[in-house]
């Protein structure tokens, strides 16, 4: 939700910043502007409607000069997508420009407030209001830059992350945050802001990752100051982050999502390393090893997520509930922190998250915590909020993911399920060794079959192309399957438009099999185990009513194929590890058809990759 960026060095800042903005591009991209101090001293705004490449053509005859600068990429909460309402936001003097990402929540009562003062606005947003509040304290109480942005903060309800510059002023940024992600890169007399790593890995490794309500001065040849909202000065921590250039471009894929899809292979292998001991055929997680006790003591577990990785969650129901033998109960997160939920202080809460900023998960750890519940998180974005807040638990090392559709989150995130499930099940002696070690076995050998179901992107790509006329979908899977249907049909969804259901295959008689006529593709995920006798029956269901069957099975499946008219088959496994491999294809099938229909696969409509508001 709207991608935020600063520079303040010896080069010139634009390039830098147009550049950050394409990087961050996948948070938001409805509009986009930039602010810069040129030599004289002149603060210039320029912001147009569109996507970042609209505000390059738009700067084109512009004065871009300037060696500080603020740029913001928006996906719009307050205000349609309009040039007015884009950021940067100008003071009512033009004196200051601002940058946001969050929510005032009590922006209403602080226009009201400014409008008394004589202040008028020109945007809907709340951004505009802070950036006026700011202008308005530092002239009120003749204050610097830095303290009036601090005193200003303090009257503000909500979540932001903040870049503001002055006019006269080209040696000072101020930048601020709280519950929106904001990191400080650290160069060589040159300092970097972004939402993420992703604009300054370029430039530097060494970053500062700030904390809530805490505000920070970036000055010319100085040091950074940073002090929280109470007034208390703070020791900036400097840290080093992992993270490669080719890691965030397209290395020769058309899209982010296809580049992702492909990885898959290798960041399972990342996830798993040093976790999964091939020799031994062990799983060692640090995090089960030190606070497996925990686990053992939990009544039950809570999984609580938002869109894919709330999936995986569901998969981690199937997995703890036959292994360990735990309770479990999976939250779609924005339910979960409203509904006052039982939650005992021997609960384990096992938020999920790819970006680690999801306002909803964050908001379920808070409400978990404060009733003393032991916060085990899955994250991929190290040094994210969410693994901030947890008190223990396992980033799924996928690398970064940029493609709005999350894919090698999912897989890693599921990964990282089974090695907790196992190591745990393993722990407290609720899995017997042979079936332990079967499992891990095969588990080190679904890279490899990754690659194999990539290897045969010909034949689901040709399939798709079948289906492009489609307006519904329906996907049926069962058990372990069953949030894998429901994860291909938001595949699909998000990104070519088309609308699709997920469900569990013998709910269908209880309703959806009323949709089903001869133009309907179903989709069925139906390996072969537990469930393959009663999927079977399911779909002489669906053919009985003329349904157009893409049937995802085992390697060899001789049954399905007689029946189904398209079959994509997957390498045999272990039937808790199916989902690793019966998602593939589902992934490679939305991308195709969004393709063929000619979307915007890594910037869909409406979305953005990470939902930094409720
Ligand atoms: O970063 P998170 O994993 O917390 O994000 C959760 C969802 O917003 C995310 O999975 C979303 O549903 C994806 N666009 C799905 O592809």
């Amino acid at each position: 939700m709207c991608g935020i960026v600063g520079y303040l060095g010896n080069k010139q800042a634009f390039p830098i910043l147009i550049k950050g903005l394409h990087r961050l591009e996948y948070r938001g991209y409805d509009s986009a502007g930039v602010a810069l101090v040129n030599n004289n001293g002149e603060l210039n705004v320029y912001k147009t409607k569109g996507k970042v490449k609209n505000l390059e053509d738009y700067c084109t005859d512009k004065d871009i000069s300037g060696t500080v600068g603020i740029a913001h990429t928006r996906w719009a909460t307050h205000g349609e997508p309009s040039d007015a309402n884009a950021h940067p936001h100008y003071s009512q003097t033009k004196n200051l420009a601002l940058i946001h990402n969050g929510i005032i929540e009590n922006y209403l009562t602080l226009k009201k407030f400014l409008i008394s003062k004589g202040y008028t606005f020109k945007s809907e947003t709340d951004t505009e209001v802070l950036v006026q509040l700011i202008e308005y304290v530092k002239t009120e109480h003749k204050l610097s830059l830095y303290d009036a942005v601090h005193q200003a903060l303090t009257q503000v309800i909500g979540a932001y992350a903040i870049g503001i510059i002055e006019r006269n002023n080209p040696n000072v940024l101020v930048a601020a945050r709280k519950s929106s992600p904001l990191i400080l890169g650290i160069g060589d007399n040159e300092f970097f802001l972004g939402s993420d790593a992703s604009p300054i890995i370029e430039y530097t490794n060494k970053v500062i990752y700030l904390n809530d309500e805490e505000i920070v001065k970036i000055e010319r040849n100085k040091e950074v100051e940073i002090r929280n909202l109470k007034n208390v000065v703070l020791k900036p921590e400097i840290k080093e982050i992992e993270m490669n250039l080719e890691d965030i471009e397209k290395g020769g894929f058309p899209h982010f999502m296809l580049k992702e899809i492909f990885e898959q292979p290798k960041s399972l292998n990342l996830c798993m390393n040093g976790r999964l001991q091939k020799e031994l055929n062990e799983i060692k997680l640090s995090g089960i090893t030190d606070f497996g006790d925990k686990f053992e003591k939990a009544n039950r577990i809570l999984i609580s997520a938002c869109g894919t990785s709330w999936h995986a969650g569901l998969i981690g129901k199937y997995l703890f509930e036959s292994f360990c033998h735990k309770p479990v109960s999976v939250e779609v997160a924005s339910e979960f922190r409203y509904r006052n939920p039982v939650i005992y202080s021997n609960d384990v809460l096992i938020p999920i998250s790819q970006s680690g900023e999801t306002a909803d998960t964050l908001a379920a750890i808070k409400l978990a915590k404060d009733k003393g519940a032991f916060i085990y998180g899955i994250c991929n974005v190290v040094g994210s909020s969410i693994s901030r807040m947890t008190d223990s638990g396992t980033y799924t090392h996928a690398g970064p993911e940029i493609g709005v559709a999350s894919t090698k989150a999912f897989t890693t995130q599921v990964a990282v399920l089974i090695m907790t499930a196992l190591s745990l099940a393993k722990r407290m002696n609720t899995i017997e060794d042979s079936q332990y070690k079967k499992i891990v076995s095969s588990l080190a050998k679904i890279p490899e079959q990754i690659q194999e179901i990539l290897d045969n992107k010909e034949q689901i790509e040709n399939i798709s192309k079948i289906f492009t006329y489609a307006k519904n979908f329906l996907y049926l899977g069962r058990g372990y399957n069953y949030p894998v249907a429901m994860e291909g049909a938001l595949k699909l969804k998000e990104i070519s438009y088309i609308h699709a259901e997920g469900y569990p295959a013998a709910e269908m008689k209880h309703g959806p099999i009323a949709l089903i006529d001869e133009e309907m593709p179903i989709v069925v995920v139906a390996p072969h185990y537990s469930t393959y006798e009663k999927i079977l029956s399911n779909i002489e269901e669906v053919k009985a009513r003329k349904g157009r069957i893409i049937a995802i099975v085992s390697k060899g499946d001789t049954e399905i194929k007689k029946i189904a008219d398209y079959c994509i088959e997957v390498p045999t496994t272990e039937e808790c590890l199916s989902p690793l491999l019966t998602v593939i294809p589902l992934q490679l099938l939305s991308y195709y058809i969004a393709v063929a229909k000619g979307r915007n696969v890594d910037q869909p409509r409406n979305l953005a990759k990470s939902v930094t508001v409720e």
